[in-house]
């Protein structure tokens, strides 16, 4: 089984994103998974320019020239695509609208009814296939992936995938933080890393898995409140910083 997982946070493997990412893509491999991770943020990928080339030109092929022709192929033959990618803006990031509008390629042009709504048949040579979400935000609320669920739910069904389900991680500015401090957290890692072996070995990932993996890290008034005193503190170094520098 093929997994192609595409994060899309700038910091990579440094951020929040990958907190969760990473060990739910190891559960993927110890379930026997050929994983490959691709990085937004090394690749040259251009907006879509709208003109419909890759559907009336030149079937399958857009007419741009950057990294989009090697990531297209391997998401036409990965079984599972992971997208991942922090909340901006209550959406996905610019980097991947860009990766998702690129791939109409992978569609034909054609609308064919599917549950009585148009939507495009796959072309040839594009596998049926899941998509997983992980993603991570800064405010502390789960209705803040709601926008991005509603997104990702509806390109799947436009695209003919089937939806497997979501890694969320609220109050996702505190994770990596807490993990190096050494606070209780380890079940969270080790949910992400089951929900990976479930979605490979069962094809789904079970609703408790995925509710520890977004639990709780702390009361909403304690963490606006350590939110605050952070960014303060960042604040008035950087003006102490400056102070010195003139
Ligand atoms: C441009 C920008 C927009 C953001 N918008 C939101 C938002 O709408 N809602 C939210 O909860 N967090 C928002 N955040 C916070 C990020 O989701 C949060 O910092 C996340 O942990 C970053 O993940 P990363 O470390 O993997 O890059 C935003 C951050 C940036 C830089």
């Amino acid at each position: 089984m093929k997994v192609l997982a595409i994060n899309s946070s700038p910091n990579m493997d440094q951020g929040n994103t990958a907190e969760i990412l990473n060990p739910f893509l190891e559960g993927m491999e110890e379930a026997g998974a050929e994983v490959e991770v691709l990085y937004t943020r090394k690749l040259n990928i251009k907006p879509c320019l709208g003109e419909f080339h890759c559907w009336l030109k030149t079937p399958g092929k857009c007419f741009q020239k950057d990294d989009m022709a090697e990531v297209l192929p391997k998401l036409a033959q990965a079984d599972i695509w992971v997208l991942a990618t922090p909340v901006y803006v209550d959406g996905v990031t610019g980097p991947m609208k860009k990766l998702l509008d690129r791939g109409i390629p992978l569609v034909e042009p054609f609308f064919e009814l599917r549950d009585g709504h148009c939507r495009h048949p796959r072309r040839e040579g594009t596998k049926s296939g899941k998509l997983a979400l992980v993603s991570n935000c800064g405010f502390w609320e789960m209705d803040n992936f709601d926008p991005m669920l509603a997104h990702l739910k509806a390109a799947c069904k436009n695209m003919d995938r089937e939806f497997a389900g979501a890694l969320l991680r609220p109050q996702g500015g505190a994770i990596r933080a807490m993990r190096e401090m050494g606070a209780p957290i380890g079940e969270i890692y080790e949910a992400a890393k089951e929900a990976g072996r479930q979605l490979v070995k069962e094809g789904k990932m079970s609703p408790k898995t995925l509710e520890t993996v977004s639990r709780e890290l702390m009361p909403l008034e304690m963490y606006v409140q350590i939110a605050n005193q952070g960014f303060q503190q960042a604040l008035d170094q950087n003006q102490e910083v400056q102070a010195k520098a003139v």
